[in-house]
C-alpha cells in the first residue's frame, strides 16, 4: 500500500499527464503519445484511486468522459450522454465482466452482441422526421461540438432516411473513421504537398471532421458505421440491441456486418479470438471487440458506474503502437543498393511480438518526423508488415539526443553513396563490388518465384559471397557438390541434394529468368509483359542497348524534345512500361558485364522454350486482372498465379473496381467480402479451369 502522502503526489502527477494527454488527443486530434501509453497511465490511476478512493476527485481524468469541445464549433449538449467503455485486456477481465452481470442479474446465461471496435471517432446524428437535423461529436460526454456540415458530406450518412416508421427524434451513435487505403493515400498526398501526415487513422478522421472548412471534409474518404442510439422519441424501437440494428440498416444507416450475436461469455471469447485473426486483413483499423448486452430491458436493469456503462466492455486486442528508446540507427544496403536507416531500439512489445529493430524507410522520412538518436519513438508493428517508427515524443527528447547522418562511405562495401538532388533514396554506388547487393541479388535470382533453387537459402548464400566461390548469379552454375560439402555443416546427402535442384532450375521461362536478373523496377509483371513481348531474349537486349544508346546520345536535349524520340523506340511499346523502367532496363542491358553474365549463364545451360516468351499457354486471360484468396482445392497459390500469368492474365494483390475476377478458396477473407461488395464476379477453382480453356 502507497502511503497517502506518496498516494496524493503520485495522483497529482499522474493526473495532469492524463490532462495534457486528454487535450492533445480530443481537442488537437495530435496526440504525442500512443494510446497504450494512455491506457497504462489510466490503469495506474485508477489502481491507485482504488487503493485510496477519499482521495478521488470530481475533476480526476477517471471520472471524466473525453476531452472539451473546441470552441471553434458550436456547441451541442447530448440529451442523453455519449459514455465511454470500460476496457478489459484479458480473458479473465471478461468472464469477471460476464460473471458480474449474470450475479446482478440473477440469469444463468447473457446474450451479447459483438462487433469490431472501430478506432475512429465517435459522433452522434439526430434525425427529425426522418432528416439530418444536427451532428456532434463526444466532446465531454455531455457537450460536443456541432459537426452537421461537415458530417453531412460522408456519403455513408443518409441526409433522410430510408423506410418508413421511424421516430420523430432518432439519434444515432456511432463512429466515423477512415478506412486504411484511405489513410495511406491522404497521408501520400499530404506527404508529396510537404504538409503535416497524420500518424494513424483514428487522428486522421478525428482532424478530417474537424476542418472548419467542410470542403475539406468532404475530400476525405471518410466513412460511417451506426452501433447505438442517443435520443429516441417515441421510443418504439425493438427490445433488442441486435434487431435494433437490424431496424437503423433498414433506414440505410451503415451497420457493421461483422456484428454477431453470440451466447454467453464463451460466444464472445470465440468471436474475439475470429477477429483478431482476421484483423489486419479488415479495410479499418481497429483496437478490440465490444460486447453489448443484447436486450434494452437488461441494459436498463444494470445501468451505469462513472464513466461507462455496466452492460458493455470493449476488449482490446495487444496494442500495435508502443513507446521506446531508438539507441541507434544503422545503413543497410539493398539489392538495388538503396541505403535503409534502420532503428536500434530498446526491446518493446508491440503487435505480439518482442521488436528491436524497425524500418526509418529513408533520409526525408527521418528529417520529416526529426527523429534522433536517444528520442523515445513510437514503434508500430501491424500484423506482418515490418515494424516502423512512426514518430517522436518530443517531449522526451534527452538534451544530447544526436541527429541521424547519412553515412558518406557504404557501410559493407566503402564505395560513395550518393543521394541524387531531390530523391529520397540514397544509395551506394559500388554496384555489384559490393557484397550486400551481390548477396540479395543472388538471393533474389535463387528466389521460388525466379530461378526457384531450392535448399540455396540465405546462410549459405552469405558464405558463398563472403568466401567469393559465388560473384555473379552465373557462378552458381559452376559449383561442385565438393564445394558445398566443404562449407561449413553441410552433409553430402544436402549437397548432392542443392546440385539437383540447381540443375533442375536451369528449365525455366524468359519471364522468370527477366525477373531473376532483378533489373531494379522489373516485377514479375513487368518480366511478363517484356517475354510476351519480345518473345526471345535477343530482341530484348537489343531494344535495351538501342534504348540505353540513344537516351545518352540525348543527354543534354530539352526534356520534352528526349522524350519525344524516347518515347518512339521499341521498349517503350511494351504494355505498362513507362521512361523510368524503360531508363532501367536499358541501363542494365547497356552495361556490358551484366550482358557477359546472361551469356555466361545460357552458357552454363539455364534455357526456356524458344520463342514462346510467358505465352507458354492460349492468351485466354488477356487483359484480365484476378485476385486469388483463400486456399484452392488442388494447386497452391502459387500453382495458380503461374497459370494465370502464363495465360496472358494479370495477379493483383488486393480487390477493386478494376478486378476482373476474384478466385476464391476455403476460408477466403476480406477480399471475398470485398469482391461481394463490388459486385466482382466471384469464381472456384472449377471456374478458373474452365476460364483458362473458354
Ligand atoms: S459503444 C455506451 N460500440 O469506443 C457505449 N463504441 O471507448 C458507447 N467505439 O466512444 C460506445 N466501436 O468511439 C461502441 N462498436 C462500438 C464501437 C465503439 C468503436 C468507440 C467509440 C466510443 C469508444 C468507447
Amino acid at each position: 500500500m502507497t502511503s497517502r502522502r506518496d498516494a496524493e503526489h503520485k495522483l497529482r502527477a499522474l493526473r495532469e499527464q492524463l490532462q495534457r494527454h486528454n487535450y492533445r488527443y480530443y481537442v488537437l486530434d495530435d496526440p504525442e503519445v500512443p494510446d497504450s501509453e494512455y491506457d497504462r497511465l489510466m490503469r495506474e490511476l485508477q489502481a491507485l484511486e482504488a487503493e485510496h478512493p477519499e482521495l478521488i476527485t470530481p475533476d480526476s481524468p477517471s471520472q471524466r468522459v473525453g476531452g472539451a469541445a473546441l470552441t471553434a464549433f458550436g456547441e451541442v449538449r447530448h440529451a442523453v450522454p455519449m459514455l465511454s467503455l470500460e476496457n478489459a485486456f484479458e480473458a479473465e477481465d471478461v468472464r469477471e465482466f460476464d460473471r458480474r452481470i449474470r450475479e446482478r442479474l440473477e440469469v444463468e446465461e447473457v446474450e451479447y452482441s459483438c462487433e469490431p471496435k472501430l478506432d475512429g471517432l465517435a459522433i452522434s446524428i439526430r434525425y427529425e422526421a426522418g432528416l439530418l437535423a444536427r451532428a456532434a461529436t463526444r466532446g465531454d460526454g455531455a457537450t460536443g461540438e456541432d459537426v452537421t456540415a461537415n458530417v453531412r458530406t460522408i456519403k455513408a450518412v443518409p441526409l433522410q432516411l430510408l423506410g418508413k416508421g421511424w421516430p420523430r427524434v432518432l439519434e444515432v451513435r456511432g463512429e466515423v473513421y477512415m478506412p486504411k487505403k484511405g489513410f495511406e493515400a491522404l497521408n501520400k498526398r499530404l506527404t508529396e504537398m510537404g504538409e503535416k501526415t497524420y500518424v494513424n487513422p483514428r487522428n486522421t478522421a478525428a482532424g478530417s471532421l474537424r476542418q472548419l472548412d467542410p470542403r475539406i471534409t468532404a475530400s476525405r474518404p471518410l466513412e460511417f458505421y451506426a452501433y447505438g442510439l442517443g435520443e429516441v422519441e417515441p421510443d418504439t424501437l425493438p427490445g433488442r440491441h441486435s434487431e435494433m440494428l437490424e431496424k437503423l440498416r433498414g433506414w440505410g444507416l451503415r451497420v457493421n456486418r461483422e456484428t454477431r450475436r453470440v451466447k454467453g461469455v464463451d460466444g464472445c471469447l470465440a468471436y474475439y479470438a475470429d477477429i483478431g485473426a482476421r484483423r489486419d486483413g479488415l479495410p479499418y483499423e481497429i483496437d478490440g471487440v465490444v460486447y453489448k448486452v443484447d436486450r434494452h430491458d437488461w441494459r436498463e436493469e444494470l445501468g451505469f458506474v462513472a464513466r461507462a456503462p455496466r452492460w458493455a466492455v470493449a476488449h482490446k486486442f495487444p496494442a500495435q503502437e508502443m513507446m521506446t528508446v531508438l539507441n541507434s540507427v544503422d545503413f543497410q544496403v539493398g539489392r538495388t543498393g538503396a541505403l535503409t536507416p534502420t532503428a536500434r531500439l530498446e526491446p518493446v512489445f508491440v503487435g505480439g511480438v518482442t521488436v528491436s529493430n524497425a524500418t526509418l524507410h529513408n533520409m526525408d522520412e527521418v528529417e520529416r518526423k526529426d527523429i534522433r538518436i536517444g528520442d523515445t519513438v513510437i514503434v508500430r508493428r501491424a500484423g506482418d508488415v515490418i515494424p516502423e517508427v512512426v514518430g517522436v515524443v518530443l517531449p522526451k527528447r534527452p538534451k544530447g539526443a544526436r541527429k541521424v547522418k547519412l553515412p558518406k562511405k557504404c557501410p559493407v562495401c566503402g564505395s560513395e553513396v550518393v543521394r541524387p538532388e531531390g530523391e529520397a533514396v540514397a544509395r551506394c554506388s559500388g554496384g555489384l563490388f559490393c557484397a550486400a547487393q551481390r548477396k540479395q541479388l543472388i538471393q533474389h535470382f535463387a528466389a521460388r518465384r525466379a530461378m526457384d533453387i531450392e535448399g540455396l537459402g540465405e546462410k549459405l548464400i552469405d558464405q558463398l559471397v563472403e568466401q567469393e566461390l559465388v560473384r555473379t548469379p552465373a557462378d552458381i552454375y559452376r559449383l561442385k557438390a565438393e564445394t558445398f560439402s566443404e562449407l561449413e555443416r553441410m552433409g553430402e546427402k544436402s549437397a548432392q541434394n542443392l546440385m539437383d535442384s540447381i540443375e533442375k532450375s536451369k528449365d525455366t521461362t524468359l519471364a522468370r529468368f527477366l525477373y531473376a536478373l532483378g533489373i531494379p523496377d522489373v516485377g514479375e509483371t513487368t518480366a511478363g509483359d517484356l517475354a510476351l513481348h519480345f518473345g526471345e531474349l535477343e530482341a530484348l537486349e537489343e531494344a535495351g542497348m538501342a534504348y540505353e544508346k540513344l537516351r545518352l546520345k540525348l543527354g543534354d536535349e530539352d526534356p520534352k524534345e528526349a522524350e519525344k524520340q524516347l518515347k518512339e523506340l521499341d521498349l517503350r511499346k511494351v504494355e505498362g512500361i513507362g521512361p523510368r523502367v524503360a531508363e532501367q532496363i536499358g541501363a542494365f542491358f547497356g552495361q556490358a558485364g551484366n550482358r557477359k553474365v546472361i551469356a555466361d549463364l545460357r552458357k552454363g545451360g539455364v534455357r526456356w522454350p524458344a520463342g514462346a516468351g510467358r505465352a507458354a499457354g492460349p492468351q485466354t486471360l488477356a487483359g484480365k486482372t484476378l485476385v486469388l484468396t483463400g486456399t484452392l482445392p488442388s494447386m497452391t497459390r502459387d500453382q495458380a498465379k503461374d497459370l494465370i500469368l502464363s495465360h496472358g492474365g494479370k495477379v493483383a494483390g488486393s480487390v477493386s473496381k478494376k478486378t476482373d475476377y476474384v478466385v476464391a478458396g476455403s476460408e477466403a477473407g476480406s477480399k471475398l467480402k470485398e469482391a461481394e461488395r463490388l459486385g466482382v464476379t466471384i469464381l472456384d477453382e472449377a471456374g478458373l479451369m474452365r476460364l483458362l480453356q473458354s
